[in-house]
Order: structure tokens, then C-alpha cells, then sequence
């Protein structure tokens, strides 16, 4: 049922596990400073120490072999590599752990999928403009030949930035997520921008200097929902799911995959809407003289986790907000089961929608499932039966992705190998296959039994049954 060399997978982020965010000389990132300022977080929590894997990381091995994986999804802290964003100054340390992670993996026959990306910018960066400024995008660029030239003799598989629309969004429009800011309707498309300038310069350097000698591949993990119209023969609906596509998953995919520009529909949207208000384009250019972005990926990596279906409407009081611009409301299907977070409908026949349409409009590429996940809120439960039936019935749909629908799938990486720090609700959303411990000092990991059935499915499936 699935190729020989499928991918099976579980993933983790370097803040949401790492912990030690003064150890050895690391710099802080824009995380350290959003979880230390007050109300930004569930319960005031930060990760200082999460899973503490930046000391524990034979555990989080011994977690990776217990489940029997062939791939293990991890991210850099680009400010333990680089303190303060630049390749100026090395933190060997930084370097040490992340090439016994990487070696350690190798010697139990698991391949590294490395993102370089995943959230967390140095805060010196920040203080200079963050992602808003076009500078951050050059500093990207060289910490990644850092990292190609440093570990890309044995990885062969990378991401640069983990789900860019989430960082330009919540990150600076919404205000949920660090650097915290709430710049509606501008800022998010200007770091979105600088975004895919930053991949497509990585892509490029790759591509020149390391792709002949290392054989490896990289790519951007784009996250999208699966969309809908609310009213299958409805056109309002038909087009708002069409701008709300174009908003999310296309904002990153079209330049990359299609044209090397923005879908037409969100250019246009945003237009028309700036027109209304009387305000200039806010949806910034390509320049013909930088490197190009059209086919800078060599796979597609995607994050889904739920499905919403789409009707017209807003929704939003801001003058300049995103959701003016698309004017796209989300609604959940009542027959969707929810689990733990409110954002969380669990539909794992979307995924193979996703899959389908992902063929059929960037032109049948190799895909990645690089995150899927079902969250666990409340009191611990350790027999998460739901969560082994969303992964089982994932897992099922990817398959007749494969074999019906002809989907160019390469694997399946579960989010998340452990119970980690996530985000604004801190750890009281739990996402792992195996719970952590956050009142212990050691961080125990015991296997859930999602993780005990994902570990079937794998042993079932690995020899390409
Ligand atoms: C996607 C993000 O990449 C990851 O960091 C996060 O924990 C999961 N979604 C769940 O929200």
C-alpha cells in the first residue's frame, strides 16, 4: 500500500522542546522575549525549559525508537547556532549538539528532516526589524549555507521556514504570537514577503553551491486547512473559498510553485479593497532582479491539521484587516467531531481533498505530509483512543491518495513526537505521542497509546506492504 521508501515520521521544534535558552552561550529569540512579557501565554508559561531536550535528547531518541520511525522531523535554533543572527559568531556548543542529534539519529537508521526555521528569530534580528526588514531575508540566507555547509552532508532533507502564513498572521497582525505585534492589513504581507525572499535566496544558494556534492532536497512547509464552499452550488460561496485558498495556502504556494507572483485573486482582493479605503497597494512586488522564486521547492511539504467550509464575509472590525481583504468567513461542519482547541475540527477525509487538489494544481509534485495532529486539552489521558483513530484514519486517506488518486506522496510525519510548549497556550494543549511530564525535573516520557498504534502502523507498513 505504500512505497518502500515512505517517509514515516514524527516531528518537534526546537523552542517547543528544547528548553535551555541560556545554556552554553545561545542567544535569546523573539520567543524568550514574548513568553517573559506578561499576558502574552497560557498561565504565564514559557519555554525555558519545555522538554529540557537540549539536555535530554537520548530520551527523545529512545522515544523515536520505540516507535519505530524512519524519519525524525526536527528544527535549528538559528539563535544557538548564530546568538545574535549572524554567521559573525559561531556558538560551537550549538553546533556539538545539533551534530550529535544528527549523528545520533544516523547511527539508529533514522534520516533528519531539518527545518531551518520554525518560529524563532534571534532577537538581535528583531531589535534591527525582523521580518519586516529586507535585511532579515540576506541574514536568512547565510545562516542557511551555515547550515548546509555544517550538516548537509547528512541531510538530505530540508525545510527553510516552517508555515510562513502563521508568522506573518498571528505574528504580526494578530498579535498571538511573538514578536507580538498587531499591524493589521500591511505588516503581515510585508513579512510574508520577506519570507519567501529568505526561501527562495536559501533554495537558490542551495542549488549552486551544495545540491551536486550533497544530493539532498528543500523545500518551505506551507500549512493549509482544506476549504469548502458552505453550499456546494453556491457562487458566493465558490468564490469566497476560492480568495480564502488564495489567502492561505496560494499566498505561499502560487509564487513558488505557479508564476513566481501572488494569485491574482488576492492581488486583486487587496487592491480593490485599498481602493475602498483609500490607501496605496499594500501587497508588496517581486523584483525581476532578484532571485527568482518560481520553482524553488523540490518537494511540497504540508502542514494540515482540519478542514472549514467558506462562505462570504469578513467577520473583522479592523479597517485594515486581512480578513476585510478576503472577506472570507469559516464555518465548521457540525458533523465534525472537535478535539481539544476550538481551531480543531477532525476531518481526516480533508487531508486527501488537500492531497488531491495540491496534485492537480502544482502540477503533481512530491509531497510531504510534514505535520498532522490531534490535540489533547484537560486531564491527562494516556489511552487517547481518539487520537490513535485520527492518525489510523489519516494514515488511510493518504493511502487512497496514493493508490486512487495518484498522489505523488512521500510521508506521513505525525505532530508531535512529545507533549511540547505550544505556542500562546503553552502545555495546555498537548499534541505529543508521548506525554511529558512538566512537574518533573527528569521530564518523563510515557508512550501514549496513539503512540503505541502508530508504532503498529509503521512496523505494518515500513517494508512497503
Ligand atoms: C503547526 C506548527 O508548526 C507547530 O509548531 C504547532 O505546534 C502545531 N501546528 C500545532 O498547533
Amino acid at each position: 500500500m505504500f512505497p518502500r521508501d515512505f517517509a514515516w515520521g514524527a516531528g518537534t521544534a526546537a523552542y517547543q522542546i528544547e528548553g535551555g535558552w541560556q545554556a552554553d552561550g545561545k542567544g535569546p529569540s523573539i520567543w524568550d522575549t514574548f513568553c517573559h512579557e506578561k499576558g502574552r501565554v497560557f498561565g504565564e508559561q514559557n519555554g525555558d525549559e519545555a522538554c529540557s531536550s537540549y539536555e535530554l535528547w537520548e530520551k527523545d531518541l529512545e522515544c523515536i525508537q520505540q516507535l519505530g520511525l524512519t524519519h525524525y522531523r526536527l528544527s535549528l535554533s538559528w539563535a544557538r547556532l548564530l546568538p545574535d543572527g549572524t554567521t559573525r559568531h559561531v556558538n560551537q556548543k550549538g553546533v556539538q549538539y545539533y551534530n550529535k542529534v544528527i549523528d545520533d539519529l544516523l547511527a539508529c537508521s533514522v534520516s533528519p528532516m531539518v527545518t531551518l526555521y520554525h518560529f524563532d528569530l534571534p532577537q538581535a534580528l528583531q531589535d534591527q526589524g525582523g521580518w519586516k526588514s529586507a535585511a532579515t531575508a540576506t541574514l536568512f540566507d547565510s545562516y542557511a549555507k551555515f547550515c548546509f555547509q555544517t550538516f548537509g552532508d547528512r541531510v538530505k532533507l530540508w525545510i527553510t521556514i516552517n508555515e510562513p502564513y502563521v508568522c506573518a498572521k498571528l505574528g504580526h497582525e494578530d498579535g498571538i504570537h511573538a514578536p507580538g505585534l498587531k499591524e493589521p492589513g500591511t505588516a503581515a504581507y510585508l513579512v510574508g514577503h520577506n519570507m519567501l525572499r529568505a526561501h527562495a535566496m536559501a533554495w537558490h544558494s542551495y542549488n549552486s553551491r551544495y545540491r551536486t556534492q550533497q544530493e539532498g532536497a528543500v523545500s518551505l512547509a506551507i500549512n493549509s486547512d482544506w476549504l469548502e464552499p458552505l453550499h456546494a452550488g453556491r457562487t458566493e460561496d465558490i468564490d469566497a473559498t476560492e480568495r480564502l485558498l488564495a489567502f492561505t495556502l496560494g499566498w505561499f504556494a502560487w509564487p513558488v510553485f505557479v508564476t513566481g507572483d501572488y494569485p491574482e485573486v488576492m492581488r486583486s482582493a487587496i487592491d480593490a479593497q485599498s481602493e475602498k479605503l483609500g490607501c496605496g497597494s499594500r501587497l508588496p512586488s517581486f523584483s525581476k532582479d532578484e532571485p527568482a522564486v518560481l520553482g524553488t521547492a523540490d518537494f511540497f511539504a504540508l502542514n494540515y491539521y482540519t478542514s472549514r467550509k467558506v462562505k462570504p464575509g469578513a467577520g473583522c472590525g479592523e479597517m485594515l484587516c486581512m480578513k476585510s481583504d478576503r472577506d472570507a468567513g469559516e464555518v465548521l461542519d457540525p458533523s465534525w467531531p472537535v478535539c481539544g482547541v476550538s481551531w480543531l475540527a477532525v476531518v481526516p477525509h480533508g487531508l486527501r481533498k488537500l492531497l488531491k487538489y495540491i496534485k492537480d494544481t502544482f502540477n503533481n509534485p512530491a509531497v510531504y505530509v510534514t505535520e498532522s495532529g490531534f490535540s489533547q486539552v484537560g486531564p491527562l489521558q494516556l489511552h487517547d483512543v481518539q487520537r490513535a483513530e485520527f492518525h489510523k484514519d489519516t494514515i488511510l486517506e493518504v493511502a487512497k491518495a496514493l493508490q486512487d488518486d495518484k498522489v505523488n506522496v512521500r510521508g506521513y510525519f505525525t505532530w508531535s513526537l512529545l507533549d511540547n510548549f505550544e505556542w500562546a497556550d503553552g502545555f495546555s494543549v498537548r499534541f505529543g505521542l508521548f506525554h511529558v511530564d512538566f512537574t518533573d525535573a527528569k521530564r518523563s516520557r510515557t508512550v501514549y497509546q496513539s503512540g503505541r498504534e502508530y508504532a503498529k502502523i509503521i512496523s505494518k507498513y515500513k517494508c512497503g506492504q
